[in-house]
């Protein structure tokens, strides 16, 4: 397992989406630049949706725009239908991600519509994107459960992936909604998915409500995927998966990643620094086990 890990960085998006404090824009951009200099060099900077469901990410357009002449990084927002990427584009985006859900229950919850209909919302977003030159990433969440329809099936994940692959995604994210998964389950997803579409195509995205996202990482890369989607901090949660918390804590993936002797080419000191400023803005502590030691063994050696 000695190879690289990709990781995209969430905070700013799913990291920051089910907050109670309001972010300014400006913070939110110095967050991103924050995150880029301790070398994530992929991060999902906002989303496109309505405003009146998701107040957290309305003028991700400033955002992006606000990140646009930072070299060297590829910034991600979400789009969940036509009108989403209209709005995207015109900010600039190159990277657009459409979100498709494994159970009725949550799409119908999240995006209001059918899985079979949220599809259709995403075709002529695909067929656009190819004519522009837009790259589209995938996302299938409750993957490994759903907080409206309980058990998901391996196939049901299998076959919208690969119904998201045909239609031109360069990368189906996996996700843990609400973090119920655990090692065996999370094999058994991605076996049955890797069936359908290379590997190298496969990010895991996994909440760590229940603890367990570490554990299915290190599932996932013996099945070998190689991308992590991860937020600093720890941050993230969707208000329409009731009990979910944030994602896993991209501290303490580098950590075990580094541990493991993979690089990242992630600086943890300007990791930690962007974390504890965005914590600060928040009013609260990263829930990152690895950003609490390591505040904490600073604390030491400064008495
Ligand atoms: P709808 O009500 O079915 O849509 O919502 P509609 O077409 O009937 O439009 C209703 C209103 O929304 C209209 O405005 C539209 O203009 C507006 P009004 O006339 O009422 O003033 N609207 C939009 N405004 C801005 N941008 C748009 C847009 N589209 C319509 N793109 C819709 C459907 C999808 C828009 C809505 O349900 C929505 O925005 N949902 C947001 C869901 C969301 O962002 N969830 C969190 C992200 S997903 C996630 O966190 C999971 C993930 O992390 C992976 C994982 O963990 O599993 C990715
Ligand atoms: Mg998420």
């Amino acid at each position: 397992m000695s190879d690289r890990v990709r990781i995209i960085e969430m905070g700013p998006r799913d990291g920051l989406q089910n907050e109670k404090s309001a972010i300014s824009v400006e913070a939110r951009i110095a967050f991103v630049q924050a995150l880029v200099a301790a070398g994530l060099t992929t991060v999902e900077v906002g989303a496109f949706v309505s405003p009146k469901a998701i107040p957290q990410m309305a003028s991700s357009d400033a955002v992006l725009r606000g990140v646009s002449h930072v070299k060297g990084a590829e910034f991600h927002v979400l789009v969940p239908n036509e009108k989403g990427y209209d709005a995207a584009r015109a900010a600039g985006a190159k990277v657009v991600s459409v979100f498709a859900a494994a159970s009725e229950g949550f799409s119908r919850a999240n995006i209001n519509c059918s899985v079979a209909e949220s599809i259709e919302r995403f075709k002529p977003v695909l067929a656009r994107a190819k004519a522009d030159g837009v790259k589209v990433r995938g996302y299938i969440s409750c993957v490994l459960g759903c907080p409206f329809d309980g058990e998901i099936k391996p196939k049901a994940v299998a076959d919208l992936a690969k119904t998201l692959w045909d239609l031109g995604c360069y990368e189906i994210s996996l996700g843990d909604t609400i973090g119920v998964g655990t090692p065996g389950k999370a094999k058994a997803m991605l076996r049955a998915v890797s069936a359908n579409i290379p590997v190298a195509s496969l990010a895991m995205h996994f909440h760590d409500t229940y603890g367990q996202a570490l554990a299915n990482l290190y599932v996932g890369m013996e099945e070998g995927v190689r991308v992590i989607d991860s937020a600093a901090g720890g941050l993230g949660g969707c208000p329409y998966a009731p009990g979910a918390t944030g994602n896993v804590a991209t501290e303490d993936v580098v950590y075990m990643l580094e541990g493991m002797g993979i690089r990242t080419g992630i600086d943890m000191e300007r990791l930690l620094a962007a974390t504890n400023e965005i914590s600060r803005l928040l009013g609260r502590p990263p829930v990152s086990r690895v950003a609490t030691a390591l505040n904490a063994k600073k604390k030491r050696a400064s008495l």
